[in-house]
């Protein structure tokens, strides 16, 4: 079987993020050989248990399994609150391990509570979302909502490793798998414009997942992140550009109390804006900023923001994390 190996050479801790197929029922193996705690204890989501549990827990001896939900609507303290209870009925300690199996919710409650569980263990992502493979499994970042604004509670806790295996995406519904791509493109409008390219001319292959298309764009966006993320590991730097179109994103996702978008969708709506005002301020030319709307509507449709209040959703990005010395921080592209 191949398997891709990127580094990422994070200050704080260095780390492998490994890509392979099948690489889901092989969990064990490589924990071991980068001598992650022998005390494992898996966190993942209902459904994603139903789907790959079997795959995931053969021959993987774990202390327990702790089972929350998904959904940004339940990344919050309560359910943070509900892993901690399964670490302390586990007998988890300082030397034991968390193993996140799930989309970038459960990724971001499972890291949380193993940031702050006894003040900190180690933790594992295995990404079963594209979202969560191209993006929040790689870079430490953390955290849980709050009603006031996203993610505003958090910590930077990088994993030991992150494992991912592409044969989880066959599962996703096209809705969830659309999200995912939209933080693909933000990449490519971001970071790199042959990948911009290979999404517009690979768009049909990549949209039907086909493993010889989809596989080299996973990998892309996850040398981008990892390349980022070893270059500013605390989002001070060059890592604030991964966060075109979340200012706006964020504020989408508080206003509907994290009920109408997939957090890509947000995202999407948020860099429609970010591409709307680089144009205006003259840095994104009309060709490319149509180039890219084009590209983003060719994914499928947006859910309806008509009913959204502009006060509503101003107020909410004044609150935002990117506000430095009373300023907003806006990532143009
Ligand atoms: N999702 C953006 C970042 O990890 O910095």
């Amino acid at each position: 079987m191949d398997l891709t190996r990127i580094d990422v050479a994070a200050p704080s801790r260095p780390y492998p993020v490994l890509l392979g197929e099948d690489l889901a029922s092989r969990l064990k193996v490589h924990l071991d050989e980068i001598r992650f705690p022998d005390r494992r204890i898996l966190v993942s989501s209902p459904r994603v248990w139903r789907l790959h549990g079997a795959r995931v827990s053969s021959g993987f001896e774990a202390l327990a399994l702790i089972v929350v939900p998904d959904g940004e609507r339940s990344k919050h303290l309560r359910t943070v609150s509900r892993i901690y209870d399964g670490l302390i009925a586990a007998g988890a300690d300082r030397g034991s391990g968390v193993v996140a199996v799930g989309g970038g919710v459960v990724g971001d409650m499972a890291g949380f509570a193993a940031a702050t569980y006894l003040r900190g263990m180690e933790v594992a992502h295995v990404p079963t979302t594209l979202l969560a493979q191209v993006d929040s499994a790689i870079g430490g970042k953390t955290g849980v909502n709050l009603r006031e604004g996203k993610n505003l509670v958090g910590a930077f806790h990088q994993p030991s490793a992150v494992l991912m295996d592409p044969s989880f995406l066959r599962t996703l519904d096209r809705r969830e798998f659309r999200a995912g791509l939209y933080e693909v493109l933000k990449y490519a409008i971001a970071c790199s414009a042959p990948l911009f390219d290979r999404l517009d001319g690979d768009f049909d292959s990549i949209a039907r997942r086909l493993a010889p298309a989809l596989l080299p764009v996973i990998e892309e966006c996850c040398r981008i992140k990892a390349r980022i993320v070893t270059e500013d590991e605390r989002d001070q730097g060059v890592r604030r550009v991964l966060n075109f179109g979340h200012t706006a994103g964020h504020a989408f996702e508080a206003v509907t109390r994290y009920r109408r978008f997939r957090h890509g969708e947000a995202v999407a709506y948020g860099m429609l804006v970010a591409a709307e005002l680089g144009h205006r301020r003259r840095r994104f030319d009309t060709g490319a900023r149509d180039a890219f709307a084009r590209l983003l509507w060719r994914f499928g449709g947006l859910p309806p923001i008509r009913d959204l209040r502009t006060s509503e959703l101003m107020e909410v990005i004044t609150r935002d994390k990117k506000i430095v010395d009373g300023r907003l921080h806006f990532v143009l592209p």
